[in-house]
């Protein structure tokens, strides 16, 4: 036989059935990967033997590449029953494992959230009120169309229904002359009070509010809070007295307050709120009337800023409610809690408050 041929023959019998044993121990689909490797590698013990078959003469290299090739096979069907064996093995932990228990409390603690904004600002408005001795009240925010234009005194196509452009529900099986849709404002709850209880009442309620808009300053969704008080010999300076209380409570002591006409369709007569800019009146004389600043982007220079609507009830809304216009008087106003909370917060855009960012929302 010769040398080459002899040489195999021994490096096969000392080759023998370890890669069994190191097939058998291997752990792990790496370490299995790593004892083939050592057989059947580049410089692997078996592969180091097949280099030696060229020198192996012509009449011996049949029977010497058989036995060659019958262990290559060996090592390949145990190498392919030890991988199989160790999947399932992973597969079985896998299994039987004891089951996550996702009651367990984290490593980390979880954050502690906050109210939202908006929240905030809308429960201290309201809690302003309780303290003045208003009763709270809510409403639904899908309503008829009678509650929040009709009966507050919007004629049926009044321009202020499409200013309010409002969002219709379409009711299935619902009567075509009760029309639903997305309260545009909180005044709903006024009728809805009204028409359910006697004077003398005061309440006041917060909620969303919908309508077809959407800029800056103006979102589809937001939040407004209503007034309203109604009771013998109320008149307009009871409702100076109880907006001036409530800004001074909300903005501080001294906040300058005006009252300007505007138009409702449901008050008579109605006006706009204006506080002093919270933002300059600070650097202002106080005699100049804090305000305005030539540099102020909040208030425009104006040095006020408009925060509500508000106006005597009007005798109509009164005798759609069945109150009696002629004993009864009453104030309400409405506000939007967005603009409060921006204004509070310096928020420049409405829809960085519903984009519900938390890196947004964090810093409140
Ligand atoms: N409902 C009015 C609006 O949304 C606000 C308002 C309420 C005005 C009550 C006067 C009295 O614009």
């Amino acid at each position: 036989m010769s040398d080459a041929a002899a040489e195999i023959e021994a490096g096969l019998r000392a080759l023998g059935e370890r890669f069994r044993e190191a097939f058998a121990r291997a752990a792990t689909e790496q370490d299995l990967r790593n004892a083939k490797a050592e057989v059947l590698g580049k410089s692997g013990d078996l592969t180091k033997l097949l280099k030696l078959m060229g020198k192996v003469p012509a009449e011996q290299k049949k029977s010497i590449g058989e036995q060659v090739n019958a262990v290559k096979a060996d090592v390949e069907s145990a190498f392919d029953a030890r991988l199989g064996q160790l999947a399932r093995a992973l597969r079985e932990a896998d299994l039987t494992a004891r089951p996550f228990d996702l009651t367990l409390p984290g490593r980390v603690p979880a954050p502690r959230g906050h109210l939202h904004p908006v929240t905030r600002v809308k429960d201290e408005i309201l809690d302003i009120f309780r303290s003045l001795g208003f009763e709270i009240s809510w409403g639904p925010e899908i309503d008829l169309e009678a509650n929040n234009f009709e009966k507050l005194g919007f004629p049926p196509d009044h321009p202020a229904t499409d200013m309010q452009d409002s969002f219709w529900v379409t009711v299935e099986g619902g009567r075509p002359d009760a029309r639903v849709l997305l309260r545009t404002h909180t005044s709903t709850v006024q009728v809805r009070e009204m028409s359910t209880h006697t004077p003398p009442m005061a309440i006041v309620s917060g909620g969303p509010v919908y309508r077809r808009d959407d800029d800056v300053t103006h979102s589809p969704m937001f939040h407004q809070i209503e007034g309203f008080l109604v009771a013998e010999r109320v008149s307009f300076a009871e409702l100076k007295g109880v907006l001036t209380a409530f800004a001074e409570r909300l903005y501080g002591p001294g906040t300058p307050v005006r009252f300007r006409p505007s138009y409702f369709p449901f008050v008579e007569p109605g006006a706009e709120v204006d506080v002093g800019c919270v933002f300059c009146h600070a650097d202002s004389e106080p005699a100049a009337g804090r305000g305005p600043r030539a540099s102020c982007r909040v208030c425009k220079a104006t040095g006020w800023l408009e925060i509500l609507g508000c106006g005597m009830i009007h005798p109509a809304v009164f005798e759609h409610c069945g109150i009696d216009a002629e004993k009864y008087t009453g104030f309400a106003f409405g506000m939007g809690v967005e603009r409060v909370a921006m204004l509070r917060y310096g928020i420049p855009d409405i829809r960085l408050l519903f984009e519900n960012d938390p890196r947004f929302l964090a810093q409140f």
